[in-house]
């Protein structure tokens, strides 16, 4: 039977490989393909003559037959699937330890370990998961060009729940997506199983990713009907053997409109007892169902306020539900209240800190990195570290809502990694967000890091090729927050790009550069943008909206005497959410770091900076170089010409002229709207934009039309 089986991958590799004539990004960071170095190539051969496999469970069987198809691609060798290795030596052993019998308590239920051992390579985890997680660490070793040879790694997650949310919606499209339509083909399931899921739970398990939400935040109850429950077992069913369990986004008011009911108060015990039944209909159905991620009396949707109730008495009642199973409730915190008056920062640790220790065992609440909406910088949440009781889950956001979309190269591991090692201060010097998220600081018993996919239908994944790697540095931090932002460019460019050393350094560099790149023409000194309109262009000017915090003037705050949003205690007072000595670092603003500096004071135009440079002349040099920068990223990306596969080569290098161009937008938007309170030249050597403002705007207006 393994003789057969291992025919059959032999064919389905080749009907694959032999039609990809050029590289169109499919393949992501698993592309396997053969190492060109033939002496390293015949030492890893030495070490993988054979592929032993005691067990044939379904997560066992996708990890042998990764690891064979793998090997066939590195080294262009097929590797034969044995039940037990016996005598023999030179192959690869997978094996998963009982726990008690487990001789090294090192590795946790998840974690592996890969040894050399008696002549051969043992991969070895208390869990077929962590056995898969092993083998895709394997070919890593191989794919980066990894010594194999006397191998001792241990790895385990430091994160529980490591999870993708995808903010698709039923009608295929997605929210905040600019890769294409939905990877979910609704219409299509459960009958048919687009050959592409299963890719995508390969590339999830590669980076130990265990969880999916297949539906938005902002979410349908149709999720919840049988007919359509049936649709997402056949996900689970194509994702299970690869360790990934589905979750679903909650539509609250779903006992009215769905079940009929007058209500959706989670304390009226009619409304209580459809969510058990539900539950319990969702179970039959995927019996290894993850749970629930909520978005509540959020930006106009339902949720347990609208009952006088708090998202505690919401978010209980649901885990109350989800009690007889192994799911849970990721609530979110993604909150802000319409009056305007109040700063949508303080929101959420408003709502939320007065909860704590209100919440079921089964509940996460889940918070964006920071305080307002994935800008392209922002400080820490201050929830971090004020919530010991309950515990709190990191929202990242891979799609590029603010970050250019599918045309601006932003590495955004250097994002993640800031907020990470950001230091809350809470029990002392060293309690940074990345301990709070990992459960350390406060012992939780459950942790989440979560990433809003950047995925879609579009045939490389993500749209822009160099987003691949954003997608990539996620799982990778998910599973271990430690990792530099430099190791995982260089492991994604040379599984992906290419193993030119030059070439290697160039990208890498390119890659750390460009989210500094993006900032300085886009929000630099720490000007935010999260108003509403278009996300994709610049609209400093726009003030009218059905409620002021949605409006851009709202957030920058500019007037002739300076620029910024006070939140010190003259302002707003946000400051005092954070410890005292967080406070002490930003609340004076000839101390506060400069990327920071507008996130907390209103600056006069003049004001001499650390820089020896005014404001004014500060921020201009920074959207001139900014833009300019871009530039610099062309002409390095056209070195790497002949190191990369042509067609991805073309790909980026046009994206990188689309680029230019909106950042000059950025820069010109920014320059001449400021320009109208500062009153002053644009700084030499830089030349005051060729265009007006009045121009500048008409350009705009282009997206606003309908
Ligand atoms: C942003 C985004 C919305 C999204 C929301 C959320 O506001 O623009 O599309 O629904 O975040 O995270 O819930």
């Amino acid at each position: 039977m393994n003789r057969l089986f291992y025919s059959l991958l032999l064919l389905t590799y080749f009907s694959v490989t032999s039609s990809v004539s050029a590289d169109d990004g499919y393949r992501l960071w698993l592309n396997y393909d053969l190492i060109t170095d033939a002496p390293k190539r015949q030492s890893y051969a030495q070490s993988a003559q054979f592929i032993a496999v005691t067990s044939s469970s379904p997560i066992l069987k996708s990890a042998a037959e990764e690891l064979q198809m793998g090997l066939l691609g590195l080294l262009g060798k097929a590797i034969p699937v044995i039940a037990t290795a016996g005598n023999q030596t030179g192959g690869i052993q997978l094996t998963v330890v009982a726990p008690p019998a487990a001789s090294d308590q090192s590795i946790t239920k998840e974690g592996y370990r890969i040894a050399s051992r008696s002549g051969n390579v043992q991969i070895t985890s208390q869990s077929d998961a962590g056995v898969l997680y092993g083998v895709f660490a394997f070919l890593r070793q191989m794919q980066t060009g990894q010594s194999i040879e006397k191998l001792s790694l241990t790895s385990n997650p430091k994160v529980q729940y490591r999870m993708l949310n995808h903010w698709d919606n039923v009608d295929g499209s997605v929210e905040r997506g600019y890769a294409g339509s939905s990877l979910w083909k609704w219409y299509e399931l459960p009958e048919r199983i687009d050959p592409r899921y299963r890719d995508y739970a390969r590339a999830n398990a590669s980076l130990g990713i265990n969880g999916t939400v297949v539906n938005n935040v902002n979410a349908s109850a149709r999720f919840m009907t049988g007919e359509y429950l049936q649709k997402v077992a056949a996900l689970a069913n194509v994702f299970r053997p690869y360790g990934i369990r589905v979750y679903l986004s909650v539509y609250f008011a779903a006992p009215k409109t769905l079940g009929g009911l007058k209500t959706s108060d989670p304390l009226d015990p009619q409304v209580r007892q459809w969510w058990n039944d539900k539950v319990k209909e969702i179970y039959q159905i995927i019996p290894d169902f993850g749970g629930f991620l909520v978005k509540a009396n959020s930006e106009g949707e339902p949720g347990p306020q609208d009952y006088g109730r708090t998202h505690a008495d919401g978010a209980n009642m649901l885990a109350k539900a989800l009690k007889p199973y192994d799911g849970v409730v990721i609530w979110r915190a993604f909150v802000y209240k319409a009056d305007g008056k109040s700063d949508r920062f303080k929101a959420a640790y408003d709502e939320f800190t007065p909860l704590d220790g209100q919440f079921d065992k089964k509940v996460i609440v889940q918070v964006k990195n920071g305080p307002i909406d994935f800008q392209p910088r922002e400080p820490f949440s201050p929830l971090f570290g004020n919530m010991p009781k309950t515990p709190l889950g990191m929202e990242f956001q891979l799609t590029q809502e603010y970050l250019g979309f599918a045309t601006h190269a932003v590495y955004e591991a250097p994002i993640f990694k800031e907020c990470l090692e950001a230091d809350t201060y809470v029990n002392g010097t060293g309690s940074t967000v990345a301990k709070v998220v990992d459960g350390s600081l406060h012992s939780y018993t459950r942790t989440v890091m979560a990433g809003v996919a950047n995925t879609g239908s579009s045939r490389n994944w993500t749209g822009h090729p160099l987003a691949q790697a954003n997608w990539y540095a996620f799982g990778r931090l998910a599973w271990d927050h430690t990792l530099t932002s430099e190791a995982i460019a260089r492991e994604w460019v040379q599984m992906t790009l290419t193993h030119e050393p030059q070439a290697v350094n160039r990208i890498v560099n390119l890659m750390l550069k460009s989210r500094e790149i993006y900032v300085n023409y886009n929000t630099p000194l720490g000007l935010s943008r999260p108003w509403t309109g278009v996300h994709f262009a610049p609209e400093p000017w726009q003030n009218r909206s059905s409620r002021p915090d949605w409006t851009a003037v709202y957030y920058h705050k500019a007037d002739s005497a300076g620029l910024g949003f006070d939140r010190t205690s003259t302002g707003s007072n946000a400051l005092a959410q954070y410890r005292p000595e967080v406070q002490r670092q930003w609340n004076n603003s000839e101390t506060c770091p400069l990327p920071y500096l507008l996130w907390f004071h209103h600056v006069p135009w003049t004001k001499k900076l650390s820089t020896g440079r005014t404001l004014w002349d500060e921020l201009c040099t920074r959207f001139y170089t900014g833009a300019d920068s871009v530039r610099w990223m062309q002409q390095e990306w056209a070195q790497v010409k002949g190191a990369v596969d042509p067609d991805i080569h073309a790909d980026v290098a046009a994206r990188l002229i689309t680029q230019h161009k909106e950042a000059i937008w950025w820069r010109d938007a920014w320059v001449l709207y400021l320009q109208t309170f500062s009153k002053q030249p644009v700084p030499s050597p830089f030349k005051q934009p060729e265009r007006t403002l009045d121009e500048v705007k008409r350009s705009v207006d282009i997206y606003l039309l309908r």
